[in-house]
């Protein structure tokens, strides 16, 4: 069979856990192929609002292996504590689940510190990260100064490299007048650290090879979302590392035949953390409206850092782009409920460029800073939507908002979301 990707068409937190949860049922295997612990994937199991950073949303499929890929930089601390709260919740991540990529990055400690000191030095000009090390992992990573997974295999070399990192990461520090780390403390923690993830290490590619062989199917879950691409997004605020199509191919090691799929998913109005360019951004109250309050577990406050999103109209110049880099076979809309009771719904159809229309997304952070959206109107409904569960179950006008996502785009709706049960999602057929 193929891998189906999964990816965030907008600027992350498009509920892409959701859907990997109700995808992971069909697949073999499922593999974070990007990023790190900066990912905040939701899924809910009966009541409860479960969160993965490191670790795909389909830990609770118990047929599924979950990977973590050679694309990605991985805090082992941060991954020790989240697969113990998610054994708690009945995951079960033993090694024979949890499989990490021996070429996988680590994310270690004297990055977290230098994300955060830069994050500060910036004043002003702030990327607004997660401040959880990823820009120093992939720094690291491309200066060629950085820990792969595999080395944790081999404690006596990993314990000296450790204290080469906590060595270089403290003449950084050192040079910034802030605190240095504690090389001595460091080595034993991650002594330990390592020997607990040892075992779980692998070649997730070749395991990934011998799965489609099998004639299986892989999903790969994105984290963030095309327009936070280190290349193609709104650089320089954006996420360090490949999110799009292309980034499951290097960061899975897997080559563009084998992928069948390409699944975008889409909130049905937009939403941003951290700084950086928004043209359909809300400041008033239809931005608190689309946010809510924090009283839903849905609402819209950071999964990893619990900052309130930013919010706006759905930007469909932005999804189309998206829909290009991606090569998007279909979208996923999430979160139609969520439009309920607002009249008249806009969509962004068009930037305004210095007085020029303009229906294509800039390359340059900096213009598409200056545009402002030209909004098409369309009529809103009043229905409560939570329990459709397809196409004919919606209001006319609902409908037709789902149609304009898929003229604008030219990619077909293949599910609508309504809710974040595994139930509320349903295909779209008929469209
Ligand atoms: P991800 O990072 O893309 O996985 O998204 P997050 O989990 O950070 O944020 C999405 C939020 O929306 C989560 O709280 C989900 O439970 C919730 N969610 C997903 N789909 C829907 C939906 O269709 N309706 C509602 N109301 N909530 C949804
Ligand atoms: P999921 O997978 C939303 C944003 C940060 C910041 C920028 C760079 O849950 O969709 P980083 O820490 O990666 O260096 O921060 O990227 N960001 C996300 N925004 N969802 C995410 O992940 C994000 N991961 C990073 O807010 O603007
Ligand atoms: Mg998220």
């Amino acid at each position: 069979m193929s891998v189906i990707a999964l990816l965030g068409a907008q600027w992350g937190d498009e509920g892409k856990g959701h859907i990997a949860d109700k995808l992971a049922a069909e697949a073999a295997i499922v593999a974070r192929y990007n990023g790190g612990d900066n990912a905040g994937h939701t899924i809910t199991i009966g009541d409860t609002f479960v969160r993965t950073h490191l670790v795909p949303a389909g830990a609770f499929h118990p047929k599924a292996t979950c990977a973590l890929g050679a694309g990605m930089v991985i805090n082992l601390r941060s991954l020790a504590r989240e697969v113990d709260e998610l054994n708690r919740h009945g995951a079960n991540l033993t090694p024979d689940r949890l499989k990490i990529d021996v070429a996988a990055h680590l994310l270690l400690p004297g990055h977290v510190a230098l994300d955060g000191v830069s994050e500060s030095r910036r004043g002003t000009g702030a990327i607004g990260t997660t401040r959880r090390g990823i820009g120093p992992a992939y720094t690291d990573k491309a200066a060629r100064t950085g820990l792969r997974a595999g080395s944790i295999a081999n404690p006596d070399a990993f314990a000296e490299m450790v204290w080469a990192h906590v060595e270089r990461a403290n003449v950084g520090l050192r040079e910034l007048f802030e605190p240095e780390l504690e090389a001595d403390a460091l080595s034993s923690e991650y002594a330990a650290l390592a020997k607990r993830f040892a075992p779980h290490l692998a070649d997730v590619t070749a395991l990934v090879h011998a799965a489609l062989e099998r004639g299986e199917t892989v999903l790969a879950e994105g984290a963030q979302g095309a327009l936070l691409d280190l290349d193609h997004g709104t650089y320089p605020f954006v996420t360090s590392s490949s999110t799009i199509a292309g980034g499951v191919l290097t960061g899975l090691g897997v080559g563009p035949k084998h992928v069948a799929r390409v699944i975008g998913v889409a909130k049905s109005f937009c939403s941003r953390v951290g700084a950086g360019p928004f043209p359909t951004e809300l400041r008033e109250a239809m931005g608190d409206r689309l946010r809510g309050t924090g009283s839903n577990p849905w609402d819209e406050f950071g999964s990893t850092t619990g900052r309130p999103r930013r919010t706006g109209w759905l930007d469909l110049v932005a999804l189309r782009h998206a829909a290009r880099i991606d090569g998007l076979t279909e979208l996923v809309l999430t979160k139609l409920d969520v439009m309920t009771g607002i009249e008249p719904l806009r969509v962004c159809r068009a930037y305004s460029y210095h007085d020029q229309s303009t229906a294509d997304f800039p390359r340059d952070a900096a213009v598409l800073g200056e545009c402002t959206p030209v909004y098409a109107e369309l009529p809103g409904w009043t229905e409560d939507i939570g329990s459709a569960r397809c196409l004919d179950d919606l209001p006319r006008t609902a409908r037709a908002y789902i149609e304009q996502v898929e003229s604008f785009t030219s990619v077909p709706v293949s599910h609508v979301s309504v809710g974040p049960d595994r139930s509320q999602i349903f295909p779209a057929t008929g469209n």
